[in-house]
């Protein structure tokens, strides 16, 4: 897919705004707090409407307005789609080539991209919550279905997490765990069976990349990490059974720490270099290309499940990699459209065929 148009109306920092981007490298530059990420993000929220800064929503509005709106041309799934998202308050429109939608969910399937920023490059040293948001994320961009599962398991575990306060203050009502155990087995399993393939073939795609960058002297394995024990090749009946399994052996720690200690909730992946834990061992310059090499595989993986080659978002990534691992990521994106914000124009990204907007304060160019 590619973006063939994108207007703006009273977001961020954006009173007003018209781009037409190319359908290869597009250069956003300009001075710091300009506007260049509030833009990347504009593009990033068609996928299904949540902000990768964790944003509010009343916070795309420009400051004094009541309003914002954000209306994008696209061309998908054989055919140019329109798109219009409007922020006003706490409450969000989504229309759908002209139709009122319930919510932006109804835009994955349809809208998809790939954001990569510098936090990104600490993936690898940060803690499971970061990695479990990068596979999630993931997964739910490529089918409607797997963002509906997360979302009733999150909260069936809220409610299961409730319960088991309850119960330390009031044991007899341990008997009725058992009506949030079957559901969140259910959904969890589904879960997990999702993100064991996603890692086997983020694991396979990223490995390749990261051969190329390492010039064939690494090796880069992804494991994924089950609390159930759940592992790549079961189906969903097998991995039910084990997540339930684990659920009965952590009772009586999760009666007593008050949440749920087991399930997908609590898994991670690791990232492994020549055999090794890259989160222990690697080096700086490891981790950067291993970061690097998954996120060439999310979108490569996102691009084969979907048959669509998602829209690609750099914001601020070239200045933090070196020359080679700069050059090593521009071929690689060249058959995708990309989005790259920096500060100074470099000519490095000077390519045939990319076009340049410089946005200075919220005016796009
Ligand atoms: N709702 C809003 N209304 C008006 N301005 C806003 C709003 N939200 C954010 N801004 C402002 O938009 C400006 C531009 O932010 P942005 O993050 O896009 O800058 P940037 O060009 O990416 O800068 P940098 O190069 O430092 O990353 C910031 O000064 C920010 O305070
Ligand atoms: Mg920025």
């Amino acid at each position: 897919m590619y973006v063939k148009s994108l207007q703006f109306k009273n977001y961020r920092n954006i009173a007003d705004g018209f781009i037409e981007p190319c359908e290869k490298i597009n250069v956003i530059y300009g001075d710091n707090a300009q506007g260049k990420t509030n833009l990347l993000e504009s593009l990033w929220l068609f996928c299904g409407g949540h902000s990768f800064k964790g944003s509010k929503e009343s916070e795309f509005i420009r400051f004094g307005e009541k309003q914002a709106r954000i209306k994008t041309k696209f061309f998908s799934r054989g055919r140019e789609q329109e798109a219009e998202l409007v922020f006003g308050g706490n409450k969000k429109e989504v229309y759908i080539n002209g139709v009122k939608k319930k919510s932006a969910a109804s835009l994955i399937e349809r809208y998809n991209a790939v954001i990569f920023s510098p936090e990104d490059l600490t993936l690898v040293k940060r803690g499971p919550s970061a990695r479990r948001r990068f596979i999630d994320s993931a997964i739910c961009r490529e089918k409607l279905g797997n963002a509906l599962i997360i979302s009733k398991y999150n909260q069936t575990l809220n409610q299961r997490n409730a319960l088991l306060k309850d119960i330390y203050r009031h044991p007899e009502l341990e008997k009725t765990l058992g009506i949030w155990d079957d559901t969140l087995c259910y959904l969890g399993s589904q879960i997990i069976l999702r993100r064991l393939e996603y890692i086997e073939k983020l694991s396979e795609y990223s490995g390749k990349y990261h051969d190329g960058i390492s010039d064939g002297k690494e090796n880069l394995d992804i494991k994924y990490i089950s609390t159930s024990n759940a592992v790549y090749g079961e189906n969903e009946r097998e991995i039910f059974a084990k997540l339930s399994e684990a659920l009965r052996q952590s009772k009586r720690d999760d009666i007593h720490s008050g949440f749920t200690t087991v399930g997908p909730h609590r898994d991670d992946f690791d990232i492994i270099i020549n055999k090794k834990k890259a989160k222990v061992f690697a080096s700086q310059g490891q981790q950067r290309s291993a970061v690097l090499s998954l996120k060439l595989a999310e979108a490569q993986v996102l691009s084969r499940l979907t048959d669509e080659n998602p829209v690609i978002l750099l914001d601020d990534v070239m200045s933090e990699l070196d020359r080679s691992r700069q050059d090593f990521l521009l071929n690689k994106v060249r058959d995708y459209q990309v989005f790259i914000t920096c500060c100074d124009f470099d000519e490095n990204l000077d390519i045939q065929g990319s076009k340049k907007f410089l946005i200075k304060e919220g005016s796009v160019g």
